[in-house]
């Protein structure tokens, strides 16, 4: 097991605000420090650091837990990396022997040398001598343009529409878990594998230490999904990484484009913009934003130029201002994407459009002057109201006047006018941002849509009663004593949630060895669950009556709600409908 004293030596010498105020600024607030939440977007602080017990709570989206829960989260480190992380910035040294012993889950270096393994075949694939492969490589040369050292450059490849993958990976000796959980392979409901990507070209991702993470395949024909990406697995988690951010690191220490495809980045970075990114697959995610923030001042939105593409980056330039950067947009016209545009035109012409690449204003003005006819009354009514809507979101005021200046003078109105019709807009959006919150937090009091405790919506009375509980026993240890006691006042089946039974059986169990510590959540729950369970802790601390009479208030209702929700389940018995049928006879 873990060395615990060498933990708790660590977390000593960690000071909670100091390692959080590196990445978020904090205010004091009474004993505590609260700020904007780093792992969701928000516009009122709702993050709090507890620097008493060294612990975090977001009270917006529920994350929370220790120094090692935050350093696993916003590093992506796993459990040992996040306690050498620590032990690094406190300056202590920790033993080798005692880090093996502190083993995570999984060997990552085995699913990174594996994904190595994967590349080198897919690309080896594609310079096979195969009428398949040679279509392959003619794909990438002749219909996308590129040459040969692009190719290479970005470790491209191909996978053969066969099962040689499997016999090949099989061979080098990675089991049939390792392959699924990697996402290499799929399971067939027979249980044999079958290659995860089949007659697509390769697209390998790769990590800023140069270790292939995961892959992202495309077909050669029009067939669906035109896409096919890795889901997450022990190395690869989807919001924390972006495509060819381990060659555009070292180039964008000014500005970075932002782009939607693979292709768009290749065919940039080609041209002589090695600082070109794409996300993978999905629109852009706080953390990628926050990741950027680390390695440019300066995002330049390039994504294409159909309608989806013009949502995106409206949602991409909130996410991205939240976490400080500077955005603008590249106005692409005449070609559907960046790729196309640079094989039309050439990387002459793209480089003069990066020149003019529009500030975020421009670019939802000229979208607006675009839509209406400005010269039809109804339509230019249409088109201030869509330009209050676009300046109410700007979230400086003196960003807000200077557009109200300007987009008076284009729309040729009173400036006053136009000012108190933004306020209008301010006014509502708060209304509603306020009714938004309240009805998120009003589903996750439900349980709705609640992806770590996945019960809770089957039976959300008993949930919350079992967090109470939860929350009270890691809270006192008078309560554990009690309840784990000769002669124990609960037993792991009055948990019913498959959450709730596992907390409680990890506090008695840590209670048993050595004593429970919060701190030691991190060694057997995920991030997410550290963050429910310290919520338990957290809502409990905030209320003042935590007395005993409560506790044992608390536990009784507990088995009351685990006796009604056992009766729902089980078929009636024959006593009951004995007395069913007794009664009926005596009414009769
Ligand atoms: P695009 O459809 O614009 O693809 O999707 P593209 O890369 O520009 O490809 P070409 O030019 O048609 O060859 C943009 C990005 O969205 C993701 C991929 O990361 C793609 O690069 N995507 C798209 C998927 O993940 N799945 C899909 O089915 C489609
Ligand atoms: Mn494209």
């Amino acid at each position: 097991m873990i060395d615990r004293a060498l933990v708790d030596e660590i977390l000593a010498r960690t000071d909670m605000e100091g390692l959080v105020g590196s990445y978020v600024t904090l205010k004091r607030a009474g004993a505590n420090y609260s700020g904007l939440c780093p792992f969701h977007s928000e516009k009122t602080p709702s993050f709090t650091v507890f620097p008493a017990d060294g612990s975090f709570y977001c009270f917006g989206c529920g994350v929370g837990g220790n120094a090692i829960t935050f350093v696993r989260r916003i590093e992506n480190l796993d459990f040992t990396e996040a306690v050498s992380h620590l032990a690094r910035r406190a300056g202590i040294r920790i033993p080798e022997t005692s880090l093996k012993s502190v083993s995570p889950q999984y060997d990552k270096n085995r699913f990174y040398e594996m994904n190595t393994k994967a590349a080198r075949f897919f690309h080896r694939a594609l310079f096979a001598d195969t009428p398949d492969a040679r279509a392959a490589l003619a794909y990438f040369t002749d219909t996308r343009k590129m040459s040969l050292a692009t190719v290479k450059h970005f470790g491209l490849g191909y996978a053969p529409n066969d099962w040689s993958f499997v016999d090949y990976m099989k061979k080098e000796g990675y089991t049939d878990e390792e392959l699924s959980l990697g996402f290499l392979c799929g399971k067939s409901e027979k249980g044999s594998l079958y290659p995860s990507f089949r007659g697509r070209v390769m697209f390998p991702i790769i990590d800023l230490s140069g270790r292939v993470i995961a892959f992202g395949g495309r077909v050669m024909d029009g067939s669906q999904p035109k896409y096919k990406n890795s889901s997450d697995t022990p190395v690869f988690h989807k919001g924390n990484n972006l495509f060819a951010l381990n060659f555009a690191h070292k180039h964008c220490a000014e500005r970075i484009i932002l782009c939607e495809g693979y292709m768009d980045v290749i065919a940039m970075h080609a041209a002589g913009f090695p600082y070109a990114v794409a996300t993978l697959g999905t629109a852009i995610r706080p953390e990628q934003a926050r990741l950027l923030s680390r390695y440019t001042k300066k995002v330049i939105l390039s994504y294409d130029s159909d309608e989806a593409g013009q949502r995106a980056t409206d949602k991409a330039i909130s996410l991205l201002e939240d976490v400080g950067l500077e955005v603008s947009v590249l106005h692409i016209e005449g070609a559907k994407d960046p790729d196309e545009y640079i094989r039309e035109r050439g990387a002459e012409s793209f480089r003069a459009l990066l020149g003019e690449s529009h500030t975020k204003f421009d670019f939802n003005f000229n979208r607006i002057l675009k839509k209406y006819d400005l010269n039809i009354p109804q339509q230019k009514i249409e088109a201030i109201d869509a330009l209050c809507d676009v300046i109410a979101g700007v979230y400086s005021s003196v960003e807000r006047e200077i557009y109200i200046a300007e987009g008076a003078k284009r729309l040729s109105v009173d400036p006053k006018n136009l000012a108190a019709d933004v306020s209008k807009k301010i006014a509502i959006r708060k209304r509603n941002a306020t009714k938004d919150e309240a009805k998120s937090a009003r589903e996750v009091l439900g349980g709705f849509g609640d992806k770590v405790n996945t019960d809770f919506a089957k039976m959300p009375r008993v949930a919350r009663l079992e967090e109470t509980v939860l929350g009270l026993l890691q809270l006192y240890p008078e309560y554990r004593t009690r309840t784990f006691g000769k002669e124990p006042l609960l037993t792991e089946d009055d948990f019913l949630t498959e959450l709730g039974k596992r907390v409680f059986c990890f506090i008695r169990d840590a209670e048993a060895e050595d004593g429970f510590d919060s701190a030691l959540l991190d060694t057997a729950f995920t991030p997410d669950e550290v963050g429910r369970i310290a919520g338990m802790r957290v809502l409990r601390l905030r209320l003042s009556d935590n007395g005993s009479a409560v506790f044992e208030e608390c536990v009784t209702a507990l088995k009351d709600a685990v006796a009604t929700e056992k009766k729902k389940d089980a078929p009636p018995s024959f006593d009951t409908l004995n007395d069913l049928l007794n009664r009926k006879r005596s009414q009769s």
